[in-house]
């Protein structure tokens, strides 16, 4: 990420800063201990001003996650029950002891902390905003939205939503292989600098009643209450921010021949990567085979998020659709897809990959959703 400021700020840090006689006081927000980004917060309240602090017992995530696939699975998101509730909502279809990935249209509009995983919101549909202690973010349909672990945040979305959700242990970053020495994204890149969306204003509410957060920590959710509101910032500067990046602002790269996944890449983590397929021409070889070559997956489990469009190489895919294809086995396109794809020139796919490289067990949630035999999809009939 780049450095980034927003509000008041004193010239230097950690000296005297006042507005109105009043001491302005500091907050560090850090990753890594104090060796990773981080931005120092400046805070109208003392920002430890806890009332209380207390486990919402009977919401643990413990107990949902049951199968472990030796199988290719297809779960329509579609056909999911409609989430009343943050908790309901935040019970992954997929998870491991790194990542949690989850479908909803119910998004939690209260104050939220998640203090112990790092989380990109997908936004299928919907727009509005974040806010945080950070600001306000603008917020539309085919948003990544970054939120680093431990940030107070709000959402403010009016309309009708959908989004995936992946939340992880280890904090999301951009791909190594796309940054030089200095952070900056190359040239050859398929994002830049200008397609990061950061927070605009800040919302500096002040006022001394309690609020109450709700929290998520491994397993438990927690309600903590503060003396006043968490978004009493003034300003702030550094890396560690909250920020968007539109799916439609990612610039695919194409070949002659066939591009591997990795082209697709769009974030990583040390447990999984991200990419996403977006619209573009196809191969541009004369000879050219644009569906995958079947692939042997051997160190990861793959997740597929079908956003939009036609996905050339599956049958029976519809959006909302996701299939796993775990490690260890072969997958690629259904029959006839090989023979179809060959000579289109374009797709206009929308998808969001997720592999991880370790194994994904997913929930009784996901397997009520789940399409019966899709692993013998591959069978000619
Ligand atoms: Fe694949």
């Amino acid at each position: 990420m780049f450095y980034h400021k927003l509000g008041k700020l004193p010239r230097k840090r950690h000296v005297v800063f006042k507005e109105k006689d009043q001491l302005i006081y500091e907050k560090l927000m850090g990753q890594e201990g104090f060796s990773g980004v981080s931005s120092l917060l400046y805070k109208k309240k003392i920002p430890c001003s806890t009332v209380d602090i207390s486990p919402i017992l009977d919401k643990t995530l413990s107990s949902n996650i049951e199968n472990r696939h030796l199988n290719n699975k297809h779960y329509k998101t579609q056909k999911l029950d409609i989430d009343l509730d943050i908790f309901s909502a935040r019970i992954p279809l997929l998870k491991n002891a790194e990542i949690e990935i989850s479908v909803s249209t119910f998004l939690y509009d209260g104050l939220f902390v998640n203090s112990s995983h790092h989380e990109v919101y997908f936004i299928e549909e919907g727009e509005g905003s974040l806010n945080s202690e950070f600001g306000v973010l603008p917020i539309k349909t085919g948003d990544y939205v970054v939120i680093a672990k431990g940030l107070y945040y709000q959402w403010n979305i009016k309309t009708k939503v959908k989004y995936l959700l992946i939340q992880s242990k280890q904090p999301i970053k951009f791909p190594k292989r796309y940054l030089n020495s200095m952070g900056q994204f190359l040239e050859d890149s398929p994002i830049c600098e200008r397609d990061i969306k950061v927070p605009t204003h800040l919302s500096s509410i002040l006022d001394d009643n309690e609020h109450k957060i709700l929290g998520r920590r491994d397993d438990e959710y927690f309600e903590v209450t503060l003396d006043h509101h968490p978004f009493d910032t003034v300003g702030w500067d550094g890396y560690l921010y909250p920020y968007s990046i539109s799916i439609h602002d990612f610039e695919p790269l194409v070949g002659r021949l066939h591009m591997p996944p990795p082209i697709h890449q769009i974030f990583e983590s040390t447990h999984f990567v991200i990419c996403n397929f977006v619209p573009r021409l196809y191969d541009f070889h004369p000879e050219a085979i644009p569906a995958p070559y079947y692939h042997h997956n051997i160190d990861s489990d793959e997740v597929l998020y079908y956003v939009k469009g036609n996905f050339m190489s599956r049958s029976g895919i519809e959006q909302g659709s996701i299939t796993l294809h775990p490690a260890g086995l072969v997958h690629g396109p259904q029959p006839g897809k090989v023979e179809e794809s060959i000579g289109k020139k374009d797709t206009n796919e929308l998808a969001v990959m997720i592999d991880t490289f370790q194994p994904l067990y997913s929930s009784k949630k996901a397997e009520n959703i789940a399409v019966k035999d899709y692993h013998k999809s591959w069978l000619k009939k």
